[in-house]
């Protein structure tokens, strides 16, 4: 049977590092470990230099070279006999790998190390399986195609017209389909220029509202770049986030709420959720099994995070239609206990309510803009139209992803259980609900909106 370079995918996951061997003019041979070598077509391969030295004289020297290759599900061995063609230092080849290679690098904390100087192409003369010392281990039970789990996933959300209820139904339905470990959906915040976790599954604590910079982890980096990494052996690498502790003290002192991470993931995946040339978002997996995503689960994914990218985009075109409710004001009674304190710092609209911080931003100062109006007007009920067409508010402009915020803080509130919550009434329209009369302290110059 003639093996085909397509059935050896798995070996160039850059899990286990693949073993090439040339020959010098003398006949000397050299041997060096690979951990990026790319399958490009059928007939070719790229080899990663970063650090290429006697490897590189020898290619010179003479164009044949043999590679080991090792399936890290079963300990398979391949050997690739090669014919070296040409090395490039730009291209999409080169970029795709330089991206790869960006990608593990920066976890590890050696970007400035880890530089790709080119790419290596090599045309596959002939492929044989050879005898590995060791006994192979059966591969792990099939999973089946990824398109009927990526149907069931795109389903479940397709319907749903509602921020919170998409997010929730796609975060169920990846549970369900992938069985992985752990998942979260962070959509971009063109204000602040980074990444914010609007939901998540599978990690003790939700995260709502922790925030990733572009470009930093695997996260910001997809969400930066705009496209998909793959993580499939994270043993090596230093997780960002996963040494910061997450407790009430620590985001009262940052004024910041901590990423969410699972101990132990071995393979990650971030997704960037584009839609009409705009990156809304960052959809990522992570497992604590080795090689848990697949290539064709990738692509499967990679869909999935458009199509959601989609039907957020829709759902705020939606409410952002919606027309305000005649409100019913009724101005709150002083003698209503008990008293909520709730404190803004206008340099950066973080809001604490019982001294516990909640959130910043934009988020920040429409709950105060919200609370002032209930206070002086008794107003409780807001439509979207009316928040985004408020001057005071100076939100950022049409693309303010005003649904995003309202969830974000609907959501941050239930998760610190406190006594000033946001109930969705309908499409585009939302209702202040107070457990209490809450004092407002802001330093907020008087005047200053
Ligand atoms: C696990 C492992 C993976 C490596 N991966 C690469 C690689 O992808 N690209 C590279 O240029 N060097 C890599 N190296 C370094 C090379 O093996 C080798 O040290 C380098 O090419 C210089 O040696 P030479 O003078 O024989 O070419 C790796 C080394 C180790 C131990």
């Amino acid at each position: 049977m003639t093996l085909s370079l397509t059935e050896l995918a798995a070996c160039f996951e850059g899990v286990i590092p693949s073993i090439l061997c040339t020959v010098g003019a003398d006949g000397t041979p050299n041997i060096s470990y690979l951990s990026h070598v790319t399958r490009l077509d059928d007939e070719h391969v790229g080899l990663s230099d970063q650090f290429f030295s006697k490897t590189a004289r020898n290619i010179r020297e003479n164009p044949r070279a043999a590679l080991l290759v090792v399936n890290p599900h079963d300990g398979a061995q391949y050997r690739l006999d090669l014919q070296y063609c040409e090395t490039v230092g730009s291209g999409p080849v080169f970029e795709r790998m330089a991206a790869d290679l960006r990608a593990t690098s920066a976890q590890v904390g050696m970007t400035d190390v880890m530089r790709l100087r080119g790419v290596a192409i090599h045309r596959v003369l002939g492929l044989r399986a050879v005898r590995s010392p060791l006994a192979a281990a059966p591969p792990e039970a099939w999973r089946g195609s990824a398109l009927p789990r990526m149907a069931a996933v795109v389903d479940a959300f397709a319907d749903r017209t509602e921020l919170g209820e998409i997010v929730d139904a796609a975060l169920d339905a990846l549970e369900a389909a992938f069985r992985h470990g752990a998942t979260m959906i962070l959509l971009h915040d063109p204000a602040r220029d980074c990444f914010v976790t609007l939901g998540s599954r599978g990690y003790g604590r939700t995260g709502i509202g922790a925030d990733v910079l572009p470009g930093e982890g695997l996260i910001g980096l997809s969400g930066k770049e705009g496209r998909a990494i793959r993580v499939s052996d994270a043993s090596r690498l230093r997780r960002f986030g996963a040494a910061v502790e997450a407790s009430s003290e620590q985001e009262n002192r940052t004024r910041s709420v901590a990423l969410p991470s699972l101990p132990g993931a071995m393979s990650q995946i971030a997704l960037p959720m584009a839609t009409q040339g705009r990156i809304r978002g960052v959809l990522f997996l992570e497992s604590p099994k080795r090689l848990a995503f697949s290539a064709e689960d990738e692509a499967a994914l990679a869909l999935i995070a458009r199509q959601l990218a989609a039907a957020i985009a829709l759902s705020e075109a939606d409410a952002a239609e919606a027309a305000p409710d005649a409100p019913i004001p009724r101005r709150p009674s002083e003698v209503a206990s008990p008293h909520i304190r709730v404190v803004h710092h206008a340099h950066d609209d973080s809001v604490f309510i019982e001294h516990d911080y909640l959130i910043k931003g934009v988020p920040g100062r429409i709950l105060i803009h919200m609370l002032e109006a209930f206070l002086s007007a008794g107003q409780v009920d807001f439509s979207n139209r009316e928040i985004r067409t408020d001057r005071a508010l100076r939100l950022p402009g049409l693309k303010d992803n005003l649904e995003t915020r309202l969830l974000l803080l609907r959501r941050r509130l239930e998760d610190k259980n406190a006594p000033i919550r946001l109930l969705r009434l309908s499409r585009g329209r939302i209702r202040l609900h107070v457990a209490g009369y809450p004092i407002v302290i802001s330093d907020r110059k008087s005047g200053a909106q």
